[in-house]
């Protein structure tokens, strides 16, 4: 066999072997993004070497499968699936082919464009108004019966009794989970100690496909339909020209169909809605993979016909993915400013939600070993819109022995101090103060916009000062030796001195944001303030007693005592000291006290208990800043901030709005700046 031959064949292999998971047992081995790569990969060969192409390849079949556990039912008219584009190009080359089909037509065509939703295709057969047969789409030609399960699907009409109420009519459509649902489901599931849904569609096919339809009914399946087609005696519908037509019939019967469906005129105007769903598919109430575009003249369809897989005269617009598959390189430890010690994942890179991913967070060690990551595999990255990407778990490869696990380090990797872990904490802690990880990320802090707002000293040019050991602590910042900062490389005279002018200007910023910037556990931009406020100068706060700090509004005994334990440290001491007598001039003047209205006319809903804060005192803090702090989720919302214990409902429902959620520990970026960074790996 030649190269090509066997490469085919293993394709044929690889695709036959997804497609039984994905649709027998509902557990797909691969994300659908990497299973459309081996097609394209196995089309692209045939279509170069015809010699290799099989008629029963997969590229010229319906791909699906029907279990045993459920009656044959063969489709009156077949049930094909969709081809594929990825982007705007291959939509318009699309276009330009119908055209070419369609032969010489003034008019310019017409469109539908509808989300193309990620569940279950199914196909309802009404005789006479009656909900008779339900099936799935199995090989095209023959799929399951799953009557009895598609009637306990709450929004199913049993009976039709308006125009499709005569003669024998295909209803086709597609079964899912709603996002809101699907995130019920699961956390139903966790509650039970039952295995959580990887995705919606998932759930939604293995909820279908059960024996026992007293399981599917309890289960929030919905079902949305796109196409109506007459199989006999029903000569007023069967005389419908146009899919909106049908579509309209659909929707009087009861059918839900999809609100975001438009009839676009020309081509410009249907790429252009096409686009629209890449841009709002996080603001949908379910998920979709992509949109579909359908001519909607029924007899240009009849025109352009189909081939044995699917139609010509329909076509699927695939969205970036949000999963994709790679290699996971390594998992390595980063060290915060506080000691924390998060396990991130090297990736080899790969394109996720438009995007190159190669570092991917792994949160804490329990998170790697409740995902059972392992250095070598073949692992599924998740990036849905701005979130940080994530590691879903690895693939199952057969015929390959797993790498050994992981184990999370006892030493720090920068300082080779201690790791621990305190209580009933997933954290780990480097514990060593003086871990240069944890000075780099402190003196970063420090210079940050949101504390001593010192320009031109991010993260890397700290870590050029620490190297040149020039300074190893924020004190030091304010006696660097400016000939030395001027012979760093890449500085020259000029940066330096801008660099110096900024330091030196720091020296005035108000007490308030010297105790942001010291990092103190515990204390934000909000306690910081109120700190500074009361006690106006450094020696003043130095020397409060627990009691008179935890008695502050806003502050109370979590803050009070770290506050106490930091001032308590003979190191913290003798930093405040140097700083002292460089200038820094550590006292709150008056005027300073009021707060900055960053958050003016915004809506931030707190879920779940923040960190330092009542549940009021957080709502104070955004009222403070001239924002509001609403009960509820609405489209209005700005952002979600998610503490401890968080509601549900408003996680699912700022989920399904699209509207950002942040940790507990962007809360405080947020106050002072009004907006927040992306958290970092
Ligand atoms: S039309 C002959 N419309 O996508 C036309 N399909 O990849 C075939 N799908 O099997 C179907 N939303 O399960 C159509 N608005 C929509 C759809 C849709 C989702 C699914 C359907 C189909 C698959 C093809």
């Amino acid at each position: 066999m030649s190269d090509v031959a066997s490469r085919a064949a293993e394709l044929r292999e690889a695709i036959a072997r997804h497609n039984e998971a994905y649709y027998l047992h509902d557990d797909p081995l691969i994300p659908d993004a990497d299973y459309d790569v081996l097609v394209r990969e196995l089309r692209s060969l045939e279509e170069s070497h015809p010699e290799i192409a099989l008629a029963d390849s997969p590229t010229h079949k319906v791909s699906g499968a029907s279990s045993a556990a459920f009656s044959p039912v063969t489709h009156a008219t077949p049930m094909l699936s969709l081809d594929n584009v990825f982007d705007e190009e291959e939509l318009i080359a699309w276009s330009e082919r119908l055209r070419r089909g369609l032969g010489e037509i003034d008019n310019k065509l017409v469109f539908s464009v509808e989300p193309k939703i990620d569940g279950l295709a199914m196909s309802i057969l009404y005789v006479d108004g009656v909900l008779s047969v339900a099936a799935t789409r199995g090989d095209g030609r023959v799929g399951e019966d799953v009557t009895d399960n598609v009637r306990t699907i709450a929004n199913v009409p049993h009976r039709l009794t308006g125009r499709a109420a005569k003669g024998s009519m295909e209803v086709r459509g597609e079964v899912f989970l709603a996002k809101a649902d699907f995130a019920a489901l699961n956390a139903r599931q966790r509650a039970e100690g039952a295995k959580e849904f990887a995705n919606p569609r998932n759930a939604a096919a293995g909820s279908l496909r059960q024996k026992d339809p007293h399981l599917t009914a309890q289960r929030p399946l919905s079902f949305l339909a796109y196409q109506l087609e007459v199989v006999d005696g029903n000569d007023e519908v069967s005389r419908i020209s146009r899919h909106a037509d049908l579509l309209a019939t659909l929707a009087d019967e009861g059918f839900l169909i999809a609100p975001e469906t438009t009839s676009e005129v020309g081509v410009a105007a249907m790429v252009a809605r096409s686009t629209w769903f890449e841009e709002h598919r996080h603001d949908l109430v379910y998920e979709i993979d992509g949109v579909v575009i359908k001519l909607d003249d029924l007899a240009q369809r009849a025109a352009l016909g189909s081939t044995s897989r699917a139609p010509r005269w329909a076509i699927a617009r695939k969205l970036p993915p949000e999963e994709r598959t790679t290699r996971l390189v390594a998992i390595e430890v980063s060290i915060g400013r506080t000691g924390r010690a998060t396990p991130f994942a090297v990736l080899e890179p790969v394109v996720v939600a438009g995007s190159t991913v190669s570092l991917a967070t792994l949160h804490n060690q329990d998170q790697v070993a409740v995902k059972d990551v392992r250095p070598g595999d073949l692992v599924i990255v998740r990036k849905a819109g701005d979130v940080i990407p994530e590691i879903v778990g690895p693939v199952r490869e057969t015929g390959r022995r797993r790498p050994k696990a992981w184990v999370f380090p006892s030493t720090c990797p920068r300082c080779g101090g201690a790791l621990e872990r305190v209580g009933e904490e997933s954290d780990t802690y480097c514990v060593n103060p003086e871990c240069p990880a944890q000075r780099l990320q402190q003196i970063t802090h420090f210079a940050s916009r949101g504390a001593m707002d010192i320009e031109g000293l991010g993260e890397q040019r700290v870590a050029q000062l620490m190297d040149a050991g020039l300074v190893a602590d924020v004190a030091d910042l304010y006696e660097l030796d400016p000939a030395a900062v001027a012979a760093l490389d890449g500085l020259g005279e000029l940066s330096a001195n801008a660099l110096q002018a900024a330091i030196t200007s720091s020296r005035t910023q108000p007490l308030s944001r010297v105790l942001v910037g010291l990092g103190i556990r515990h204390v934000g931009p909000v306690a910081a303030r109120e700190l500074a406020r009361r006690f106006e100068d450094i020696e003043a706060l130095m020397s409060a007693s627990e009691d008179q700090l935890a008695a502050l509004d806003g502050v109370g005994p979590v803050i009070a005592a770290s506050v106490a334990a930091y001032f308590e440290d003979r190191a913290h001491r003798e930093r405040i000291r140097r700083l002292l007598a460089s200038g820094v001039s550590l006292r709150e003047p008056r005027e300073e006290n009021q707060l900055a209205p960053t958050l003016a006319g915004r809506a931030v809903v707190v879920t779940g208990t923040l960190p330092g804060y009542s549940r009021d005192g957080a709502e104070e803090a955004i009222v403070a800043r001239g924002g509001t702090s609403p009960g509820s989720v609405s489209k209005k919302t700005y952002c979600v901030v998610v503490g401890d214990n968080p509601g549900a409902s408003k996680i699912t429902k700022a989920t399904d709005l699209g509207i950002p959620q942040l940790t507990a520990s962007q809360f405080e970026e947020l106050l002072s700046t009004g907006t927040w960074a992306p958290l970092s790996p």
